[in-house]
């Protein structure tokens, strides 16, 4: 039964992949029919429409080469436009492919967007894609990030993994936070970040299953892993590419069986998450390489989201300072400040190399640093400047740029305390009045 959207034939026997493909292309509006060997996959193409078929060239009872040629001889009407999945490495063999009548090809490991943008190239898109586009913007203004919210409403309901990449502080943890909300709207559910790079192999362990009491010394208490935490709400994995391999296996098994046992328990506890990954490596290289496991790989990364770094979207730049500036007028009422002449406008100008992170907390310095009501491009940009003086070669002068830090990392701080002196200096390791010594030398103003 075909009820309107674009019908596709995939044939896969590798049961991670296959599901993976399946899932992400019901996802997009297409109907789906996954056969895992060539025979069954002869018998289906033969009786039904397909507008595209996508195989894998290694079967487990003969190449998918085999079977296209064999249909192509035999079958009545011409084959759908096929796209093939080929070993890494066999370019000689997807050459091979093409020649005898395919349409493209994909090489392991690939992402499943390049498929997807192949796929509604030749076959247009599903039928189900229900836009966003015209909804008030939450992560940006520009096309980009409008498409990407888009996104995550198609994607909310369907619990699909999903890897975010991007640059370090280009928006990843908040597209994942807003997916999240997306999914679970106007409900109390766990969000679980994990930083897969700051737990060693041995910590990770009772970190992600959690422990029973005297499983090791030092486990006084049975304790609950961040699976268990994260069970009814969003299991996020920042840094996946650093999950040492031994536990991505252990991850993997998990996400197939859906199951915990904690260290040293026995108890088996059914858990059920969603599981959002972030990396700003492109992981494909270390599927390659080794280093990040395949079927771990496609088993996450059902949904890929992009993250554009904040230069190639100029539109979202002040649209961002606009708000960072509201909510520091909101938090402080009685130091509200507005921006002053070119001062907005010069941010457009900066590349911002830390993305979004970095206008955020040029917007927080220029805020407290400041003297009067107006922000002026100094305020801005001074921070930047000496931090970055190398880069731009304005300030050579190692006493200025280690002041230009010092100054920096002092308001930092101050910001995150909220302008109170008191936890600013002792997080500093200074006391209260050196800080305000310094703070004047500075010219850094207090905040409250
Ligand atoms: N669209 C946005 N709207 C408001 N604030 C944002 C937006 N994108 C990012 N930020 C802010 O920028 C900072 C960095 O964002 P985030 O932590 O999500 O980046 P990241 O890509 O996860 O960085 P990293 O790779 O370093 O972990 C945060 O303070 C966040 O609040
Ligand atoms: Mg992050």
């Amino acid at each position: 039964m075909r009820a309107g959207g674009r019908a596709i034939c995939i044939v896969e026997d590798d049961p991670i992949m296959g599901e993976a493909l399946r899932d992400r292309l019901e996802l997009e509006g297409f109907a789906v029919d996954w056969l895992r060997t060539a025979g069954s996959a002869r018998a289906a193409i033969a009786g039904t429409r397909y507008d595209m078929l996508i195989c894998d060239d290694r079967l487990p009872d003969g190449t998918g080469g085999d079977l296209f040629a064999a249909l192509n001889e035999t079958a009545p009407t011409p084959l759908p436009p096929t796209v093939f999945i080929t070993g890494f490495g066999s370019i000689d063999r997807a050459v091979a492919l093409l020649k005898l009548g395919a349409m493209d090809y994909v090489t392991k490991p690939f992402d499943i967007e390049d498929l997807l943008g192949k796929i509604n190239a030749h076959c247009g898109p599903g039928a189900d894609r229900t836009g966003g586009r015209t909804r008030a913007p939450v992560l940006g203004v520009s096309g980009a990030m409008r498409d990407l919210e888009a996104t995550l409403h198609r994607i909310a309901a369907y619990a699909p993994h999903t890897v975010i990449t991007g640059e370090s502080g280009a928006g990843k943890e908040v597209v994942a936070r807003r997916l999240h909300a997306l999914a679970f709207p106007g409900q109390e559910r766990p969000f679980i970040a994990v930083d897969c790079g700051a737990l060693s192999e041995a910590l990770l362990e009772s970190e992600l299953f959690g422990h029973e009491r005297g499983a090791f010394t030092g486990a006084v208490r049975a304790r609950r892993g961040v699976f268990e935490q994260a069970d009814g709400g969003t299991l996020f994995f920042d840094e996946i590419a650093n999950m040492p391999l031994g536990m991505q296996v252990k991850l993997l098994r998990v996400l197939q069986d859906r199951l915990v046992v904690r260290v040293g328990g026995e108890q088996r506890r059914a858990i059920e998450f969603r599981l959002m990954c972030a990396t700003n490596r492109d992981l494909k290289p270390l599927v390659a390489c080794g280093e990040f496991r395949e079927d771990l790989y496609y088993r996450i990364n059902v949904v890929h989201i992009e993250v554009p770094p904040l230069r190639e979207r100029h539109e979202d730049v002040l649209w961002l300072a606009d708000r960072f500036l509201a909510a520091y007028n909101e938090a402080h009422p009685t130091h509200s400040r507005r921006w002053g002449v070119a001062a907005r406008e010069s941010l457009v100008h900066y590349p911002w190399p830390g993305n979004v992170r970095e206008l955020k907390h040029c917007i927080e310095r220029a805020w407290v640093m400041s003297r009067g009501p107006a922000l002026k491009c100094d305020d801005l940009f001074s921070g930047l400047e000496s931090v970055t003086a190398g880069r731009h070669g304005r300030d050579p002068d190692l006493k200025a740029y280690l002041r230009g830090c010092e100054r920096a990392h002092i308001v930092e701080v101050l910001m995150r305390n909220d302008g109170t002196i008191g936890r600013t200096a002792a997080e500093l390791g200074i006391s209260r009045k050196s800080l305000w010594e310094r703070m004047r030398r500075l010219g850094i103003g207090a905040l409250r």
